[in-house]
């Protein structure tokens, strides 16, 4: 195993608009390799209850001998959407946390498909208990369900000719590991090189979307996200990491929505009023917390980072 661990983003910012404090009960949803648990744990906290979709994130965690160590930490193996829609969490927490996406571990070490780095199988599920990987669902959809996916994911303008490209290499056989698919991506999105100006790969956007795909985040952010708010108690806080501004765009409006600031949309949550006074929380982040330069500099990965919280009022 590497001596890379993920660099845990935005630390400082998480500890003090979470109101992390002494004796309350916090939630991280997504451990990863534990970069914001630990300093949770450290303000401490009554107890942290702390969880990932990824058994093998916490299997190397717990191998460690750390959560054992630490009577306050709760390790379990379950999805964002899980812990809101289980009633032994309502109206419970101090704080909720959750840092969407991919861990470093994930990332460069799985195995499974996330970088093009590397010849990596097309797998892409961040859970291997279920699921489907991206192989087999490449094998069993037509290409304008898969272009309508992309779009959804990505928002790339490419996504009709990239989906044709992609099924065409895949049924030829030519699409077997995850620098096959970035190539692909890369001949339909890198475009003449005088317009190559982007600092990052051309496939970085479609390995996002597949990821988003396989894992189905897009609901387990549309619907998941708005849900945890009920699993605070009236003055917790929920805050919500991402690195992507499909993903952003989701959570900013699930905010506003329960800030009631997305009026015309009430009806669609449970939790929403009609006037921002009488809705059930306050948007403590009007605009999301972005990481310094310093930050940025120390860890390129966080440049993309926002940061949005929640508070419940009543
Ligand atoms: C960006 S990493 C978190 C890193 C962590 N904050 C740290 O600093 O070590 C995201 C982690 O969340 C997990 N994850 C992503 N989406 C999830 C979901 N919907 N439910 C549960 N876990 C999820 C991934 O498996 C991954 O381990």
């Amino acid at each position: 195993m590497s001596d890379i661990r993920h660099r845990p983003i935005l630390v400082n910012e998480v500890l003090d608009l979470l109101k992390v404090r002494a004796g309350g009960l916090y939630a991280d949803l997504t451990f990863g390799e534990g970069g914001h648990s630990e300093p949770i744990l450290q303000a401490g906290v009554h107890s942290l209850l702390a969880q990932d979709q990824d058994l093998q994130a916490l299997e190397r965690y717990r191998a460690e001998g750390l959560e054992r160590a630490n009577p306050r930490l709760i390790l379990r193996h379950a999805t964002i959407s899980e812990f809101a829609e289980d009633p032994e969490n309502f109206d419970k927490f101090d704080g909720i946390f959750a840092d969407l996406g991919v861990s470093t571990f994930q990332l460069l070490h799985s195995g499974r498909g996330f970088t093009f780095q590397k010849p990596e199988p097309l797998d892409m599920r961040m859970d291997l208990d279920r699921g489907i990987p991206l192989s087999e669902r490449l094998a069993d959809i037509e290409a304008d369900e898969l272009a309508d996916i992309i779009y959804q994911t990505t928002e790339l303008r490419q996504s009709r000719v990239l989906a044709r490209r992609i099924l065409q290499a895949f049924h030829a056989g030519e699409l077997k590991t995850s620098m096959d698919l970035a190539a692909v991506a890369e001949s339909v999105l890198a475009g003449p090189p005088h317009k190559q100006k982007k600092r990052s790969h051309p496939a970085t956007v479609l390995f996002l979307g597949m990821r988003m795909w396989v894992n189905e985040e897009y609901d387990q952010v549309a619907q998941g996200v708005p849900a945890l708010f009920r699993c605070l108690k009236p003055g917790g806080r929920l805050g919500v990491l991402t690195f992507h501004s499909v993903e952003d765009r989701l959570v900013k409006h699930a905010f506003q929505r329960m800030a009631g600031l997305r009026a015309e949309e009430a009806q669609t949550v449970f939790y929403a009023t009609e006037a921002s006074e009488k809705a059930p929380a306050e948007l403590i982040t009007r605009k999301p917390v972005t990481p310094g330069d310093e930050e940025i500099s120390r860890n390129p990965r966080a440049r993309s980072t926002k940061f949005r919280v929640i508070e419940r009022r009543h």
